[in-house]
């Protein structure tokens, strides 16, 4: 939510913070802007409404030179999507340029204290109101500029992730973070920052990851220097990133959905690599064992995650308590969060997030810790907040997935939470060997299979062109195939903003089939399960009310597919394993019909990738 970029160096700053815009753009779209400072010390901010490329056009013929600059992509939170409220924003005297993602939860009472002092604001932004405090301390105690970041934190409730920088002042940068992410890259005589590594990775591998309440003072692109909000020094951790920057480009894919689609057989042979042995014969996953004392002692397991991420848990639910024998729950972050849920020590929370920030699920995390529970974190962007407030945790390993619309992440997290499950399992003897070598076999088969669905994308593109008159789409599943009905339909209304709804298939007789009628599509998961004999019959209730079935069933079936309207026909795997295998032509459904109606499948409106406010 929000990216922020910045340069101090010897290079012209802007084409680098541009660019670097781009990379983060999946964190937010609505509007873009630019604090350079040039040569003459003056202090040039350009920002208007829409996406980067927009930017980009607004400063044609516009003085874009300097080699100190902030940038800033907008998801909004307070005002509208406007160039009035884009970042970056001046203080009153316009000497100070700063950028935010996150929320000040106290904006408003200290934008009246600030008006009774004659402060006039521009915006209806909770930024404005922290730039115009700064300054206010700032000038009225005659400060210098970090002392009254540091003031001016002092006073703000909520969340934030920081850049500001001084007309007077183009040696220097100052960040700061609390609970939205921010890390500094260490070039050679230049220093970056930005939301996450993406834009810094091209210049430097060496990166800082800001804690919470640290601020960072980056001077002549040469001193990085690490302090809290009360002046006492930290030395900066520096570590080492390894990003493949081909995994940042389309490379030659329409959208970066559509790549991340096709990449999955790939990402799960990277997230099963040292854990799953070559003959698929063992799965190991060392969190689990570093830490079995705990995990065997649990009473109970919980997980908490938001959006696709929850549905992985929904089948990571299915996976540990089929083999391990352990209660599972599984909770949106976001409520439990405030619901004073019954937790203790002998509780292991497991924490789902593709990019590590999402804000309730952090918070979750800290809720959980604060309650002696273990916490366990899945997460796919290494180095964010989630995986360092966690007791352990394994990472999915899928790469930067940068399509709003989950997809890979999903099949990742699942791919870890049944290493998780079989890795517990044999620890426990709660799984017999021959069950646990037919799993982990099949398992290791998965990456081949996946290539298998992905030769339909043709097919399904095709019979996608038949769907875009719909408003509606119902999408059905049993067992661990729910999870996967509910991931479907949330990826057709992302991308193509068509309302679509999820049910367990048994569930339809209780009120979504007064909706089927000739216009419905309903997508049924009807691969060959325990449960084939009861999704048939729900299958039969459809037709019965002429909806349209569009039946994903595996290669073979003789006969579901003699009723449904359409048929998606996939390779077998074990029921456990099913959703690695049924999501994937979902994917490729929601994608094309989002394509052929011509949505902007990579930046659906209204929504971010990486969601740090509540
Ligand atoms: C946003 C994204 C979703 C994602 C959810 C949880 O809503 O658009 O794709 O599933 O956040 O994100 P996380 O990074 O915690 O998995």
């Amino acid at each position: 939510m929000c990216g922020i970029v910045g340069y101090i160096g010897s290079k012209p700053a802007y084409p680098i913070l541009v660019k670097g815009l781009k990379r983060l753009e999946y964190r937010g779209y609505d509007s873009a802007g630019v604090a350079l400072i040039d040569d003459n010390q003056q202090l040039n901010v350009y920002k208007t409404k829409g996406k980067v490329s927009e930017l980009e056009n607004f400063v044609i013929q516009k003085n874009i030179s300097g080699n100190i600059g902030i940038a800033h992509t907008r998801w909004a939170t307070h005002g509208e999507p406007c160039s009035e409220n884009a970042h970056p924003h001046f203080s009153s005297s316009e000497s100070l340029a700063l950028i935010h993602n996150g929320i000040i939860e106290n904006y408003a009472v200290l934008k009246e204290k600030l008006q009774a002092k004659g402060y006039v604001f521009k915006s209806s932004t909770d930024t404005e109101v922290l730039v115009q405090l700064i300054e206010y301390i700032k000038i009225t105690n005659n400060l210098d500029l970090l002392t009254a970041v540091q003031l001016a934190l002092q006073e703000v409730i909520g969340a934030y992730a920081i850049a500001v920088i001084e007309k007077n002042h183009p040696e220097q940068i100052i960040a700061a973070r609390k609970s939205s992410p921010l890390v500094v890259g260490i070039g050679d005589g230049e220093l970056f920052l930005a939301s996450d590594a993406t834009p810094i990775v091209e210049y430097t591998d060496k990166v800082v990851y800001l804690n919470d309440e640290e601020i960072a003072v980056l001077s002549n692109g040469t001193e990085l220097k690490v302090v809290n909000l009360h002046n006492a020094e930290i030395t900066p951790d520096v570590k080492t990133v390894v990003m493949n920057l081909g995994q940042l480009e389309k490379g030659g894919y329409s959208h970066f959905m559509l790549k991340e689609i096709f990449e999955q057989p790939d990402c799960i042979h990277d997230c099963m690599r040292g854990r799953v042995n070559v003959e698929g014969t063992n799965v190991a996953l060392s969190a689990v064992i570093d830490h079995k004392e705990v995990m065997l002692r649990a009473k109970r397991f919980i997980i908490v995650a938001c959006g696709t991420s929850w549905h992985a848990a929904l089948i990571g639910k299915q996976l540990i308590e089929n083999f391990c024998r352990i209660p599972v729950e599984v909770e949106y972050a976001s409520e439990f969060r405030y619901r004073n849920p019954v937790i203790n020590n002998e509780d292991v929370v497991i924490a789902i997030s593709q990019s590590g920030e999402t804000a309730d699920t952090l918070a979750a995390v800290e809720l959980a810790k604060s309650k002696g529970a273990f916490i366990y974190g899945i997460c796919n962007a290494i180095g964010s907040s989630i995986p360092r407030a966690t007791n352990t945790g394994s990472y999915i390993h899928v790469g930067p997935e940068i399509g709003v619309a989950s997809t890979k992440a999903f099949t990742g997290q699942v791919t870890v939470l049944t290493m998780l499950a079989l890795t517990l399992a044999k620890e426990k003897g709660t799984i017999n060997q021959e069950d646990f070598l037919e799993v982990v076999g099949e398992l290791n088969s998965i990456p081949e299979k996946m290539k298998e669905v992905l030769l339909l994308n043709d097919k399904i593109a095709e019979l996608s062109k038949i769907f875009t008159y719909a408003h509606n789409f119902i999408y059905l599943g049993r067992g661990y195939s729910y999870p996967v009905a509910l991931e479907g339909a949330l990826k057709l209304k992302e991308i193509s903003y068509i309302h679509a709804e999820g049910y367990p298939a048994a569930e339809m007789k209780h009120g979504p089939i007064a909706l089927v009628d000739a216009e419905m599509p309903v997508v049924v998961i009807a691969t060959h399960n325990a449960l084939y004999e009861k999704v048939l019959s729900n299958i039969q209730e459809i037709k019965a009310r002429k909806g349209k079935v569009i039946a994903v069933v595996n290669k073979g079936d003789t006969i579901i597919s003699k009723i449904a309207d359409i048929c998606i026909e996939l390779p077998s795997t074990i029921e456990c394993l099913d959703p690695l295998i049924t999501t994937v032509p979902l994917q490729m459904l929601a994608y094309h019909i989002a394509v052929c109606k011509g949505m902007d499948v990579d930046q659906p409106r209204n929504l971010a990738k990486s969601v740090t406010v509540e």
